[in-house]
């Protein structure tokens, strides 16, 4: 993120470890206990928050897809840092998978934050006649996206082009720092907007090399 100039930035979409895995052996309703790898574990959820500022435009648009537990601490950070934090956006599956139904509630939905960097008219394109519901509804990420065994927690393209389609325009430039896969990246390039991808490992860097040449 160093590299990137100052103030070049329309959006940052992003979508960085949860810190919701453990080391278990267990099953549960003859799947294993959540372990998406060692990436998921101990990550810091809030320092990256500050090199974010400097690096957008004012007005410049974030958006943070996070476990709900950990929400308060990523919205504390953006205000910490310079932004206003203006609402919870929900991503509701269709189709999401019973854990212990026996026992809990499914979980068929994740959240995003989306907040803006004071001092600027931000990008919000209304897309319906009335109002805009913060809900994206649709399934869990298909079998032709995962290209060479795709990510564990890999984002439907669908998602990342609902919010790309109302929190910025063609020919923005996105940065997603936590791109695993590159959903981000394949919906910015369907939709027209200029992006910079960074992820730390090696193998998820090159599926989303490949998908993004692909689309
Ligand atoms: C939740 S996943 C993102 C999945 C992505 N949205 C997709 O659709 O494939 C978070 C990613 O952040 C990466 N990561 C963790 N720490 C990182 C760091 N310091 N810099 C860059 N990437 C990192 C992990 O390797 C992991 O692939």
């Amino acid at each position: 993120m160093n590299e990137i100039k100052s103030g070049s930035l329309d959006a940052i979409i992003t979508d960085p470890p949860y810190n919701i895995s453990r080391d278990n052996n267990f099953k549960t309703m003859g799947r294993a206990g959540i372990d998406f790898g060692e990436w998921d574990k101990d990550f810091d959820l809030t320092s990256w928050i500050k090199c974010c500022n400097p690096l957008l435009k004012k007005g410049g648009n974030i958006v943070i897809f996070n476990d709900w537990k950990n929400m308060t601490l990523i919205t504390d950070a953006l205000e910490d840092n310079g932004f206003e934090v203006k609402d919870l956006i929900r991503w509701k599956k269709t189709n999401a998978m019973p854990r212990n139904r026996d026992r809990r509630f499914i979980t068929d939905y994740e959240v995003a934050v989306w907040a803006v960097k004071k001092g600027g008219k931000w990008t919000f394109n209304r897309l319906s006649d009335t109002y805009e519901i913060p809900e994206i509804l649709g399934g869990l990420t298909p079998k032709s996206e995962k290209i060479n065994g795709g990510h564990p927690t890999q984002k439907p393209v669908y998602v990342m082009k609902w919010l790309l389609e109302r929190l910025t325009n063609e020919n923005d430039l996105v940065l997603d720092p936590f791109m695993g896969s590159g959903s981000t990246g394949v919906a910015c390039k369907e939709l027209n907007r200029e992006f910079i991808g960074i992820e730390l490992d090696e193998k998820y860097f090159n599926i989303a090399k490949e998908r993004m040449s692909n689309s």
